[in-house]
């Protein structure tokens, strides 16, 4: 099996009717989909998973945006999986995102920018676990 990361399709994107054609784009990219659903996060759950952006000042207010509405949460499967989603998805920052990149094409901002990626495979380890069980993924 190659390599897993774990991917969200933000509320901003969930909102804006956008999930379908960001899957889409997993798929075309050669990304295999070993887990898929949706759901929103309470408080807890969002704060549990940024717990490394405590911190951060943009802490509290990250922590609103991903609980106001449903999110996708995705298990991918593809060789560098990290580094190929990272790729897809662009600079963190929507505005500086070129199109053909998600968050250039479906993000608003530093912050409403559409989708999550991990960072690193021992993160990508951790946040699978986070959102599915072993039943959950294919
Ligand atoms: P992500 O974790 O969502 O894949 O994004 P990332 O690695 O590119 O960015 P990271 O530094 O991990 O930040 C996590 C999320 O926090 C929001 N953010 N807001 N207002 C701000 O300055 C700011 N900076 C980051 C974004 O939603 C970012 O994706
Ligand atoms: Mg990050």
């Amino acid at each position: 099996m190659s390599d897993l990361t774990f991917g969200i399709i933000k509320p901003d994107a969930v909102a804006a009717n956008n999930s379908g054609k960001i899957i889409q784009r997993v798929l075309d990219s050669g990304f295999k989909v070993r887990g898929l659903k949706m759901l929103h996060l309470s408080d807890k759950q969002a704060e549990g998973f940024y717990a490394v952006h405590r911190e951060r000042p943009f802490f509290r207010s990250l922590v609103e945006f991903m609980t106001n509405g449903p999110v996708v949460v995705m298990a991918l499967e593809k060789e560098n999986a990290v580094t190929e989603w990272r790729a897809l998805m662009g600079p963190t920052n929507s505005k500086e995102a070129p199109a053909g990149t998600l968050r250039g094409d479906f993000g608003t901002d530093i912050e409403r920018n559409a989708v999550h990626g991990s960072d690193s495979k021992e993160n990508a380890a951790i946040e699978v676990s986070y959102f599915f069980n072993r039943l959950e993924l294919v």
